[in-house]
């Protein structure tokens, strides 16, 4: 079952940008952004080699790590560079002006 947490506030959320937010009680922090019109959270680290994402890129519905230029589908998690990477991405689901997802 997965774990439902309140990531922020919509307002936070400014579109075609990478916002992170720490999540109480979580290691890694959350990226939340909007690319396109539609909204995506993910985890804050690459699956590359676990260095933060904020770092990063935002290139159409891509996500385009810093350290060494992988871009991550934010629709399928798949890597662009790499098939066996896959970025962990979260449900989202709004309640009222809350943004909450679901850790899995
Ligand atoms: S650490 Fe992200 S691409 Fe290498």
């Amino acid at each position: 079952m997965a774990l439902r947490v309140r990531v922020c506030l919509l307002s936070e959320v400014i579109p075609d940008e990478l916002n992170e937010f720490k999540v109480k009680g979580v290691t890694w922090p959350v990226i939340v952004t909007i690319a396109e019109g539609q909204m995506f959270a993910c985890a804050g680290v690459c699956p590359h080699e676990d260095v933060p994402l904020i770092n990063g890129l935002l290139h159409e519905k891509t996500l385009v790590c810093g350290a060494h230029f992988y871009g991550f589908n934010l629709v399928t998690g798949r890597c662009t560079h790499d098939a066996t990477l896959e970025l962990r991405r979260y449900p989202i689901t709004l309640v009222g002006d809350e943004v909450w997802v679901d850790l899995i």
